[in-house]
């Protein structure tokens, strides 16, 4: 029984060893790292570092700069209580306005780089709805589920056969498995969508890339932890994983599930959006050494979309 465990752990170490980046950057300070000394903090107060917090919530659509020299200071004002307020009801957590624990674990763990706000519209709220219980007419509640981007963009009537490749300049051939996976199991919750490799990055109508830092698309990647990943709205059809992460195939503490990044990126890919479901796909953050499968909330977002 041990050496079953052995080999099984020697056969993932190997796949580990291949899915590391060869050049990887020197470890350095982890990107959401800043937010621990500032545990506690509340309106009123100047901390060293709250500029951090402000450019934090700022990239994830939270804080709308309108001039980049207004916000570029350290004083925990109005805006920030806003922004943290917004935030925590996005997160189901307690709406204090203040960096409480539960809020600051939830900031530093490593997540989506799709901004849950875009342009003012709070994609993890917008969709909020009034559900009505079957058995119980009088009795509503408030739900929070699955999104759309705004506009619901989506793939046209015509284009349910999508084809997809990897950047030929960064893939390592142990990754392909994980997207082979992830894309199989969009097909068979669609029962719409069928996904075929074309060997022909360019042409793809999916392009998956791994890339790392500053890539040219306005949203960069920052080492290891942090953002993860992103991808764009239908028709878009770029996808990109942070090459800096430590990836797996399956959980292994510390690393992260390449297959669940990738089932959420999908779903980006198709025009899903965020969830305040904890437990779905499109929920934002992605912990290390955990797999998460498609949930129901992913599989009626998606059918909703589609009209499937
Ligand atoms: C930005 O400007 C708008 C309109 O003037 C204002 O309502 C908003 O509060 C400002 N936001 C911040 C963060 O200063
Ligand atoms: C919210 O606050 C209550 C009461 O202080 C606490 O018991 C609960 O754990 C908090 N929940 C979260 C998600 O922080
Ligand atoms: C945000 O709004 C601007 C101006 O209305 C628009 O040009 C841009 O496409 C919008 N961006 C997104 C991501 O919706
Ligand atoms: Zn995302
Ligand atoms: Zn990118």
């Amino acid at each position: 029984m041990a050496q079953f465990f052995q080999l099984i752990s020697c056969i993932s170490l190997l796949f580990l060893l291949l899915l590391v980046p060869s050049n990887s950057e020197n470890p350095k300070a982890p990107p959401f790292g800043f937010l621990k000394p500032l545990e506690g903090c509340k309106k009123g107060e100047n901390l060293e570092g709250l500029r951090e917090l402000k450019q934090y919530l700022n990239k994830f659509g939270y804080l709308n700069y309108n001039s980049s020299k207004a916000h570029d200071n350290d004083d925990f004002d109005d805006f920030l209580e806003a922004a943290m307020k917004a935030y925590q009801a996005n997160y189901n957590l307690n709406v204090t306005g203040t960096l409480d624990s539960e809020t600051l674990s939830k900031m530093v763990t490593p997540r989506c780089g799709v901004p849950d706000i875009i342009n003012g519209t709070n994609s993890m709220t917008r969709n909020k709805k009034r559900h009505r219980h079957n058995n119980s007419p009088k009795k509503l509640h408030t739900v929070s589920h699955y999104t759309f981007f705004q506009g619901s963009p989506r793939w046209p009537a015509d284009k349910t056969s999508l084809t997809y490749w990897f950047n030929p300049r960064t893939i390592q051939t142990d990754a392909m498995p994980a997207f082979v996976r992830a894309f199989d199991k969009w097909a068979s919750i669609t029962q719409y969508f069928t996904f075929a490799q074309t060997e022909d990055y360019e042409s793809s109508d999916l392009k998956i890339s791994f890339e790392r830092g500053d890539h040219g698309d306005g949203s960069s990647f920052d080492g290891r932890g942090g953002v993860l990943a992103h991808a764009f709205r239908p028709t878009n059809g770029n996808l990109h994983c942070d090459a800096d992460e430590l990836w797996s195939i399956g959980a292994l503490q510390d690393y992260t599930d390449l297959e669940t990044v990738a089932l959420h990126e999908i779903g980006h890919l198709l025009g899903l959006d965020h969830s305040s479901v904890e437990d779905a796909i499109m929920f934002p953050t992605i912990r290390s050494g955990v797999t998460k499968d498609l949930h129901d909330d992913d599989i009626q977002g998606i059918k909703a979309l589609y009209n499937i």
